[in-house]
């Protein structure tokens, strides 16, 4: 199987670091022109589009703030002047704001529902009406748009000590299979990758030492992921190799999502 996403023009948010990163970097190397959104790190985001663009990819890094409205319209009104077309989003950004639930402050519970949540709906959205307004692009894909939302393992697995981003998480899940349900007859396919533990600057902490002893305990296959685990499935989701698959969730997780510590016990 021989994936190109050449002529095609990818938007990739929260891609300064981590996942987003990775898969800027797959999708580039695909073939497609990448569009690389950043909220506050500039400089790790523009090295990056230098990076694609040394390699003779196409590359431009913008800054938005994904839950705030205005700069979601901008960051694609940009994409556009930029490239011309938009076929691929991945709604990617996203963020955590730990704490027991009786001490969650009403702040970073908001926080992390407007990131994780009302900025993959507003993303979503733009792409959408874009999608709408350019049409089929014959020849250069089967489906007329593709949006892939970055959920997690915690959209399935509740998350104590993690509320808010367990049901940002969960609100993502049904966000992503009531747009496929809704827009699947214009032949734009949604679907979602649902990472489990993937070794980023987000689990730092959880991926060392101890901690990831503990962590290990967690996985069946036995290895933390890394970020091209996620990003080569981010390239076939956006590709003609997956055309038929439109409203699923692809775990991405060496088997989290098995409940493990069942294995000796219930
Ligand atoms: C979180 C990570 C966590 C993993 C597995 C991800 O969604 O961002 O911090 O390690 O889920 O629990």
């Amino acid at each position: 199987m021989h994936i190109s996403l050449k002529q095609q023009v990818a938007l990739v948010t929260g891609a300064s670091s981590g996942l987003g990163a990775g898969a800027a970097r797959a999708l580039a190397a695909a073939g497609a022109a990448v569009v690389i959104n950043y909220n506050s790190h500039a400089e790790p985001a523009e090295q990056l589009a230098n990076e694609i663009r040394s390699a003779g990819g196409q590359a431009i890094a913008i800054g938005a703030d994904v839950s705030k409205e205005d700069q979601v319209e901008h960051l694609f009104a940009e994409a556009i002047k930029a490239f011309g077309f938009l076929d691929i989003l991945v709604a990617n950004s996203g963020l955590q704001k730990d704490s027991p639930i009786a001490d969650m402050s009403l702040a970073d519970w908001n926080t992390v529902i407007e990131v994780n949540l009302t900025g993959q709906f507003l993303c979503a959205r733009a792409a959408l009406r874009q999608f709408a307004k350019q049409g089929d692009r014959p020849g250069v894909s089967r489906a007329v748009g593709k949006i892939i939302h970055m959920s997690s393992v915690h959209q399935l697995i509740p998350w104590a000590g993690h509320a808010n981003y367990a049901a940002s998480k969960g609100g993502v899940d049904l966000l992503m299979r009531s747009i496929a349900q809704e827009v699947g007859q214009q032949r734009i396919r949604v679907n979602s990758i649902a990472p489990g533990a993937i070794r980023t600057a987000i689990n730092e902490e959880a991926t060392h030492g101890a901690a990831l002893e503990k962590l290990l305990k967690l996985i069946p296959y036995g290895r933390v992921g890394d970020a091209e685990d996620v990003a080569n499935a981010v390239v076939w989701l956006a590709s003609d190799a997956s055309d038929y698959v439109h409203g699923t969730t692809l775990f991405i997780d060496g088997g989290m999502s098995l409940y493990p510590e069942f294995r000796d016990n219930g």
